[in-house]
């Protein structure tokens, strides 16, 4: 009988099949088969299927359960909502985790930065609630509810207990947005009680980025509604070298997809400049999620041994392509 696990991969564009072929050829490295159920979303499907993200994609994720994912172009002005929120709020992937942890040799501001931002990811802003009353205004809803803030915050709690860590931090701008950041805030509030031995903090969004940029090694968890989960993750990436280096994971009920927190990067494109190391690292905790955490391990140690030999790529200071990136660590893998 056939074991091997099936996960949806989809290349995305811009730098996106680079990197993914880079992260294929790497797990391939490690010994482990997987069966990879390749779907073309993004640029290329607007051309072949009319759409951004044709219904095929949504339903291998829904069979596989798992999706490695590259990034994919968000046309401006050709009227097509975003694939990436789109993919979210189909599937429901109502948690957005960014782990963000200093690696080794990446020469930073800061050392021992370990912390990692959960971002709510179905509401708040990004519920596409806009129109215009006249020529000169336009409005833009925000929609927080008690069900989606309740569960990013039990999400945050339990992932804290999981992951041994010691503190969720609540982070709103509630005194300006009194009835929806309140109502997240009372949310986190509840159900914090349900979990004692982690301890809480509460902070404005404008306090925390100065924090952050000051003296990030204090933080641990941090839960917040989308659009602040989506700025402040950026700017963890800058803490621990930048967007080549930031991986994510969007969590649901029914299933999971790890993608990178950078974009398509159009600029390098075919450039064999792309650093592949954001993704990997999405698929090393990808792995983890699919219980192939032999494998993860064995990625890992050899990913730290090649930034440990200073083996770089162009926008981390070093001189290596993404292809002879992916080779030292598939070497340091078979040492
Ligand atoms: P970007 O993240 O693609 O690029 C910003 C800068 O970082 C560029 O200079 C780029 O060259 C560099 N960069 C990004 N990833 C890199 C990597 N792995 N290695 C080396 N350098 C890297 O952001 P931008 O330019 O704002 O967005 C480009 C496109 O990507 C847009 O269409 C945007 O909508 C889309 N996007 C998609 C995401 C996704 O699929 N999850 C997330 C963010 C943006």
């Amino acid at each position: 009988m056939n074991n091997m696990k099936t996960v949806t991969l989809i290349k995305g564009d811009g730098i996106g099949p680079e990197i993914a072929d880079a992260v294929m050829r790497i797990i391939e490295a490690s010994g482990l088969e997987l069966n990879w159920d390749i779907q073309s979303a993004g640029a290329d499907s607007i051309k072949e299927d009319g759409t951004p993200l044709p219904p095929r994609v949504l339903e291998s994720i829904k069979v596989n359960k798992v999706a490695l994912k590259a990034p994919i172009t968000t046309p401006i002005g050709m009227g097509f909502r975003s694939a990436n929120v789109q993919l979210r709020k189909a599937l429901d992937l109502y948690a957005n985790v960014r782990p963000c942890k200093n690696l080794p040799n990446i020469k930073t501001k800061f050392d021992d930065v370990d912390l990692v931002v959960i971002r709510e990811n179905t509401e708040d802003l990004y519920a596409g609630l806009e129109h215009k009353i006249d020529e000169n205004t336009a409005e833009s809803i925000k929609i927080i509810t008690r069900k989606a803030s309740e569960r990013i915050a039990r999400f945050a709690f339990e992932y804290a207990v999981e992951h041994k860590r010691k503190e969720v931090c609540c982070v709103t701008k509630a005194n300006i947005c009194k009835l929806s950041d309140g109502l997240f805030l009372d949310c986190f509030r509840e159900v914090a009680q349900e979990f004692p031995k982690i301890k809480t903090k509460e902070l404005l969004v404008d306090n925390l980025c100065m924090q952050l940029v000051q003296n990030p090694q204090v933080f641990d968890v941090l839960v917040m509604p989308n659009l602040y989960g989506d700025i402040v993750s950026d700017l963890t990436a800058g803490l621990i070298g930048g967007l080549g280096v930031a991986q994510g994971a969007n969590i649901g009920k029914y299933g999971a997809v790890f993608e990178p927190v950078h974009g398509s990067a159009p600029d390098i494109k075919g450039k064999n400049k792309a650093n592949p190391m954001a993704l990997l690292l999405s698929a090393i905790d990808m792995l983890r999620y699919i219980d192939e955490g032999k494998y993860a391990d064995k990625i890992e140690k050899a990913l730290y041994k090649t930034l440990e030999e200073e083996a770089f790529t162009e926008d981390l200071g070093g001189k290596l392509k993404t292809t002879e990136f992916r080779d030292a660590v598939i070497m340091n893998m078979n040492e």
